[in-house]
């Protein structure tokens, strides 16, 4: 095993990067694997290709050329991922002070970062202020009033709750007011001396149906019409995240979710289009990276019907979103090929729900035993920084960066 330096969690707690992709030849275009396959790194870890962050954000960027994009920093953390990102010009959503911070540290212009969270303590809005953050999500008289009083004149967006059906991972009610509500707020905000500058939703993360854009555009226009009654003029529509990553299910291509969205912008706003900003996650990261894991034993169930695959990660230690089997990674595994069968796939932990598939099918190769390496594919967003800091002693989940452009 090659020593290896690797980045976790929020912030740069430990030093660099295992970085670059040594020796790469035209001929492969996996330079994770290739790091895989050269260093052999302790599992489970994360390695993430910062040549296909690059790439997925200039394919959005070309995709929606007038909008602002603002990476959802939560989707994946990594501090040389955010700062790969801050040199490709992007702009940020941010949910906490830590956030704000990394972002800062990796070079962000607080004028960049967007605090997305309507979820949030005064002392972080006063916090985030004097930091340089002046724009502001909220969908409550108690967060505006807040954010009136420690972040004045500030721009504030509201956020509508909308339909999230489609999405893999839905929001449920936490977030968002009706399209009445926000209006009532952005005309409060105007009156608090804020600036009310337009309205956010999210369709939900891996939303499988493009379509569901047209309920937040909707509500949006609503809530422009309602506020122009009132003399106040919004100007921007915020789109949220909701693009896919690759797992079992097959996700629309980027250009059906651009042509939904320009759609509804036409039907909602015709010629009077507002300025547009999109918060994507698991679209810039989610197929960058790769989560290898170990076997750790194979057995056969009680019933003599499935297998039992047991990873060396887990719900606790990464795999967060297969709660409810809600996101189902692709595998791949040292033994492909061989015949492969029926199988329930569980984490390492002392705990019953630590159990990643046993609804969804899977099959693994039946000679697949302790000590093979299974990779979790597009494991890229909100792995990582899900991943708990030591429940059952399992460390957090590290993450490496290579990057596929580099040359040696
Ligand atoms: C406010 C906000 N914006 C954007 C995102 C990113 O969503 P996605 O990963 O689906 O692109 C999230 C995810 O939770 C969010 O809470």
């Amino acid at each position: 095993m090659t020593d290896l330096s690797a980045t976790t969690g929020v912030t740069d707690r430990l030093s660099g990067t295992a970085q670059q992709e040594p020796g790469r030849d035209n001929g492969n275009p996996d330079p994770i694997r290739r790091f895989l396959d050269q260093y052999n790194p302790e599992t489970p870890c994360l390695v993430m290709d910062l040549a296909h962050v690059r790439k997925r954000y200039r394919q959005l960027r070309t995709a929606l050329p007038d909008a602002r994009i603002c990476y959802a920093v939560k989707a994946n953390p990594t501090p040389e991922l955010v700062g790969e990102l801050v040199s490709e010009g992007a702009s940020f959503d941010v949910a906490s002070p830590g956030e704000i911070e990394l972002c800062l540290a990796k070079g962000a212009a607080p004028e960049s970062l967007s605090y997305g969270n309507t979820i949030k303590k005064r002392r972080d809005v006063a916090r985030a202020f004097q930091q340089g953050v002046r724009l502001f999500a909220t969908d409550s008289e108690a967060d505006l009033t807040n954010i009136a009083e420690v972040a004045p004149g500030s721009q504030v967006f509201c956020r509508v709750l909308v339909d999230n059906t489609g999405s893999k991972t839905p929001f449920g009610r936490k977030f968002g007011c009706t399209p009445a509500q926000a209006a009532r707020l952005l005309v409060r905000a105007r009156d608090l001396g804020l600036d009310p500058c337009g309205v956010s939703f999210h369709i939900g993360s891996q939303q499988l149906d493009p379509a569901a854009y047209q309920h937040g555009i909707a509500a949006a226009a609503r809530v422009f019409a309602d506020c122009a009654e009132q003399g106040v003029r919004p100007r921007m529509v915020n789109l949220g995240g909701g693009l896919p990553a690759e797992y079992t299910d097959t996700a629309p291509p980027l250009a059906d979710y651009v042509t939904a969205v320009e759609r509804a912008l036409e039907r909602a706003f015709g010629p009077q289009r507002p300025e547009l900003l999109v918060e994507p996650g698991r679209f810039l990261v989610g197929d960058a990276g790769v989560l290898r894991s170990e076997v750790v034993l194979v057995t056969d169930s009680c019933d003599g019907q499935r297998r039992w695959v047991y990873l060396d990660i887990g719900r606790y230690n990464g795999l967060a979103e297969t709660e409810g089997e809600a996101i189902t990674y692709r595998l791949r595994t040292s033994r492909d090929g061989d015949p492969a069968g029926p199988i329930v796939l569980a984490g390492p932990t002392c705990d019953g729900d630590d159990v990643l598939y046993q609804r969804t099918h899977y099959e693994l190769p039946r000679t697949l035993r302790g000590g093979d390496h299974v990779d979790l594919l597009s494991a890229g967003a909100y792995t990582a920084s899900y991943s708990s800091v030591g429940f059952n002693g399992f460390t957090p989940l590290p993450t490496y960066c290579v990057d596929g452009d580099q040359r040696p």
